[in-house]
């Protein structure tokens, strides 16, 4: 049996947050959709913050009352604080995910939180979760360096990991918000992180900044983790990063994953027709590295399909 490899699709929060136009509930709906109809099968569909810090973001409970509701679909949500989990469980969002940075500064600016508020906060927040019945998972986010404090620290965000977990947290996402880390910095996080727990407790969330999101993937494996975050087309950034670019192209990771023999549940030719419409969403130019040679695969097949 080959390794199952699970990809939680970030594109509809990552990736939209940080765009300059904000999309409708129309629109972002359509993009979920179309993710969907690829086979993506674990979404994060938005969060539930402060529609004055995040407007690309307001909206995500009625939008959440839209999706089309698939058993084999798993769809998750961002919260900061309290408020957003509340806003959470009336919507009837069966996943939250809470966003903890690594670094001081970073919490101040992301979330208005010192450090140790936020652990807090984010601790309490799982210790609920599950106690309601709900998936919880934790970013640490800015985990390899932060755009205010430099390089961070692998003993702090092992840390944080640790105590997310004591507090019931299902799986914890180490991000590289920024896209600065490296192969050796990744296994510098994650080696000492698989000696005391479950590999499969710790996904991975990388950004393509500099060329490396890849190359930090295979990691990552190497050390054992089998979840990873991406983002269709590579669309995405953080709004409160400066210097925070495109996320891992879902279609590059998929198609590594594939050619390497796991099992990912998702076609990657399936994937260019939704890189195709979000591209039109959004506007903007997308696409991973793979995506101008997967497009070529995708119209041989078109046009095989035709004769
Ligand atoms: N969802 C919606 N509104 C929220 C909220 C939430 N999760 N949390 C707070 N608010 C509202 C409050 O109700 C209040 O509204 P009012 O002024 O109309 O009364 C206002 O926001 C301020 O509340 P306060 O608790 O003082 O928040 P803050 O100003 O300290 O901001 C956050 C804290 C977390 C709400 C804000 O920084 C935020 O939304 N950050 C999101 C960051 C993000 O998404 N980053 C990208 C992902 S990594
Ligand atoms: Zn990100």
């Amino acid at each position: 049996m080959r390794d199952f490899v699970k990809i939680n699709e970030v594109g509809p929060r990552d990736g939209l947050q940080s765009q300059g136009q904000t999309l409708s509930l129309e629109q972002r709906l359509h993009m979920i959709k179309a993710l969907v109809q690829a086979g993506i099968r674990a979404i994060e569909m938005g969060s539930f913050v402060s529609p004055r810090a995040v407007p690309q973001m307001a909206g995500t409970g009625e939008l959440f009352a839209r999706l089309p509701m698939l058993s084999e679909v798993d769809y998750s949500a961002l919260i900061p604080n309290l408020k957003g989990y509340q806003l959470a469980r009336e919507a009837g969002v069966g996943s939250v995910a809470v966003v903890l940075s690594a670094t001081e500064t970073m919490n101040q600016r992301n979330i208005n939180m010192s450090l140790t508020e936020a652990t807090a906060v984010s601790a309490e927040l799982m210790q609920r979760a599950k106690a309601d019945g709900l998936q919880a998972r934790a970013y640490v986010a800015v985990a390899f360096e932060c755009p205010f404090e430099g390089v961070t620290s692998p003993e702090v965000v092992q840390q944080l990991t640790h105590q997310m977990l004591d507090a019931g947290a299902d799986t914890v996402i180490i991000a590289d918000t920024i896209g600065a880390a490296n192969p050796l910095g990744v296994q510098r996080v994650l080696q000492p992180l698989a000696q005391w727990c479950e590999t499969d407790q710790i996904s991975c969330h990388f950004h393509d900044t500099r060329g490396m999101a890849l190359a930090n993937v295979l990691a990552a494996l190497q050390c054992g983790v089998r979840e990873f975050d991406s983002s269709i087309g590579g669309l995405g950034g953080c709004p409160f990063s400066p210097g925070a670019t495109g996320n891992l192209a879902t279609e590059d990771l998929v198609l590594m994953l594939d050619a390497m023999g796991y099992r990912t549940g998702i076609e990657p030719l399936a994937l260019v027709q939704a890189v195709q419409q979000v591209q039109q969403l959004t506007g903007g130019q997308l696409g991973g590295h793979s995506f101008r040679w997967l497009e070529r695969q995708w119209h041989k097949q078109q046009e095989a399909r035709n004769v």
